[in-house]
């Protein structure tokens, strides 16, 4: 017996009503879609852990970010694959103007103006050592990796790069980054920090991707534990303080807790970034034919929409514009 006239049921009763009482949706627009480059010409290598995604050469990503930006996806985030003959202990390909990574933000603020380009800050992709600092008998660096980072932001920022994104998670990094933008003339240059970033079991296929996984150890001593909420609140006050203009938090799907507090608290946007592990485990479990991908996809971004982010970096930005706009 109904013990109350209240049914729910009525406002789920047809598509026109669901669409019209939905209280998330997703667009284009809040996608950021990573993108992977290598040096050489008219390549195009699939990442075997991401099937669908690849490393692009210059000539290869203009036209991926040309067909993204006719799908509505305006901002791209760049990640370099070095070869291990670049790599060195000072990451010192990282600030290389003639190197595959600052060509490519050229290349794609000459080609299309009006894309947003942000970059990825840490020393990892171009670490002998595969770690995000520099290291000194198997410790990790902080404040002299500061100053790597720094030569790596003004350089980006120089390229062209319209956000900076450091996701190395050395202390302090934000503000230092922030004084040199700033003392450069790069005030109007903005920030996208990784606050709340994971030391987490999900970026596997990425340092796949890369070929960057750490040389010794692991990423414990500087990303944050998955055990802990309050520690994502004292890095995120440090980074609102330091002048950071978005806050991330990364992994998004085992994260969506902390998404949600940092919304809650902080009046600056929250964006997320659905890992490469998050993508890898649906494009895994469509292919076996476990679970609907496009179905799971959807589901997966409304969902960290709905825990509070403003924006989402995925894999999955390219399939999920195409579906939108059906
Ligand atoms: C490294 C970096 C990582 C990712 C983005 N930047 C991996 C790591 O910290 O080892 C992972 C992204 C993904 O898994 O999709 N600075």
């Amino acid at each position: 017996m109904i013990l109350n006239n209240r049914r729910p049921r009525r406002n789920r009763k047809s598509e026109v009503i669901r669409a019209m009482v939905a209280e998330t949706t997703l667009s284009a627009n809040d996608f950021i879609y990573p993108l992977f480059i290598i040096e050489g010409e008219n390549k195009k290598e699939e990442i075997v852990s991401m099937p669908g995604i690849y490393r692009y050469s210059l000539d290869t990503l203009l036209v991926e970010v040309g067909e993204s930006m006719d799908l509505g996806i305006r901002t791209f985030c760049l990640f370099p694959s070095i070869p291990e003959a670049k790599k060195d202990k000072m990451a010192s390909e990282s600030w290389n103007h003639e190197g595959v990574y600052l060509k490519a933000i050229r290349e794609i603020k000459a080609k299309y103006p009006e894309a947003c380009v942000m970059t990825d800050v840490a020393m990892d992709p171009y670490s002998s050592d595969g770690h995000d600092g520099i290291v000194e008998n198997g410790e990790i660096l902080n404040d002299e990796t500061l100053e790597v980072l720094g030569k790596m932001s003004l350089a980006q920022a120089q390229a062209g790069a319209d956000i900076i994104g450091p996701s190395d998670m050395m202390d302090g990094r934000v503000g230092y980054i922030r004084d040199l933008l700033d003392e450069n003339g790069f005030t109007g240059v903005s920030i996208m920090s990784y606050t709340a970033k994971y030391a987490s079991a999900f970026y596997g296929p990425f340092r796949d991707a890369l070929d960057s996984a750490p040389k010794f150890g692991d990423k414990k001593t500087y990303q944050m534990n998955p055990a802990n909420v309050k520690e994502a609140l004292i890095e995120a006050e440090l980074d609102y303080m330091e002048g950071a203009d978005f806050m991330m938090v990364k992994p998004a799907l085992a994260y969506l807790d902390i998404i949600r507090v940092l919304k809650d608290t902080y009046a600056i946007p929250i964006t997320a970034y659905n890992v490469s592990g998050e993508y890898a485990m649906i494009k895994a479990a469509a292919e076996k034919g476990w679970l609907e991908g496009d179905k799971a996809m959807m589901e997966m971004l409304l969902s960290i929409k709905r825990a509070g982010a403003d924006a989402i970096l995925t894999y999955f930005a390219k399939e999920a514009a195409k579906l939108l706009q059906k």
